[in-house]
């Protein structure tokens, strides 16, 4: 055997003896790093007499390749055979009982939607989503609400930059899903579209990101008393009273003409606020009829359609319901907070 093949036939023992990718690294240094011994042949070629050196290239770097060869193959199969070690090591008993004391809670929002969400399903309204970058046109314009218009001031609106001149902005309300849903589909609509909305606004009982429903029913020959008997519906079922005074108060929306805010009766005398019953009221939501402009902007005609919508704060709801008093706490990720108001996973 050649000075070579000895050489090529060590380096290729010592590959197959590691039993890791560390003592494989060690090999490949030894043999192929800068002062290694295959390296090294390589050095000797210079003081070879010119005849022999292409033929001592050609066979040093035959061994070269081969060891280079063998050590990439050996590394792919040290690297399976780690992984596959450490997968048996990491394996969890997944038949070990949840430690009640570590499991996950709902928290009061999505569980708010959800119980929405399952109300509404009842009364045939489908759920929709929308995006929550949205341009000016699904927020604003096509909602009827022009450029200047004063809602744009009161909703404190956060700006992006423009996309091709239309600006982009963080939906201020669940609104725009009407448009969206609309513009893609064909009446007669019915669905709900809960999700965040983004205002800028911070206080006890506002967050810069909370969260809407929006509902839109359009068919032929949909009326006030439809959104009245909705709402009704809705606000006996989530508050789980067989009972609940409602107040339709006349508003503005530049979206439904005629538009109203809803209250609903309620108790302050006990420092707590209790639905259902008392002489006080309470704001919980604005509704009214489509505006034919905004039926115009989808291109329904409004001579043979009609619609109801309505727009009510989860967060709003969720506080009534459970108790909660600063929204703020809502959303600080505080376990304590959500091991207390949070739900149980597939009901409490
Ligand atoms: N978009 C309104 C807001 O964010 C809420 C609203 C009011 C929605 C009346 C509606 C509606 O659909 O009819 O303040």
């Amino acid at each position: 055997m050649t000075d070579l093949q000895q050489i090529q036939q060590s380096a290729l023992d010592a590959v197959s003896a590691a039993g890791n990718i560390q003592e494989l690294e060690n090999v490949r240094v030894a043999q192929l790093g800068k002062k290694g011994v295959i390296s090294a042949q390589m050095q000797q070629l210079g003081k070879l007499p010119p005849e022999q050196r292409k033929e001592f290239g050609a066979a040093v770097n035959q061994v070269k390749n081969a060891v280079t060869e063998a050590i990439d193959s050996k590394k792919i199969l040290l690297e399976e055979k780690e992984l596959n070690e450490k997968l048996e090591k990491e394996s969890v008993d997944v038949t070990l009982p949840v430690r009640p004391d570590n499991k996950g809670k709902i928290h009061p929002i999505s569980q708010v939607i959800d119980e929405c969400v399952a109300i509404f399903a009842k009364m045939g309204f489908a759920v929709e989503e929308g995006p929550e970058i949205e341009d000016d046109f699904h927020n604003f314009n096509a909602l009827n609400i022009p450029p200047n218009h004063p809602a744009r001031q009161m909703q404190d609106t956060f700006y992006l930059p423009a996309n091709d001149d239309s600006p982009l902005v963080l939906r201020t309300h669940t609104s725009s899903v009407q448009i969206r849903t609309m513009e893609n589909g064909k009446p007669p609509f019915k669905f709900i579209a809960p999700g965040r909305v983004y205002r800028s606004d911070y206080d006890m009982t506002h967050t810069p990101m909370f969260h809407q429903i929006e509902g839109l029913y359009v068919d032929k020959d949909v009326n006030m008393g439809h959104l009245k008997g909705v709402l009704h519906k809705f606000l006996k079922e989530f508050f789980e009273l067989d009972e609940v005074p409602l107040r339709f108060r006349p508003s503005f929306f530049p979206f439904t003409e005629p538009s109203a805010e809803v209250d609903i009766g309620c108790d302050r005398s006990g420092g707590e606020v209790k639905i259902g019953a008392g002489k006080d009221w309470l704001e919980i939501l604005g509704c009214g009829m489509v505006h034919p402009n905004v039926l115009k902007n989808v291109a329904i005609d409004p001579e043979e359609y009609q619609g109801l919508a309505f727009g009510i704060g989860i967060e709003r709801l969720a506080m009534l319901k459970y108790g909660a008093p600063d929204l703020r706490n809502f959303f600080d990720s505080d376990k304590r907070w959500l091991d207390h108001y949070g739900f149980a996973a597939g009901g409490n």
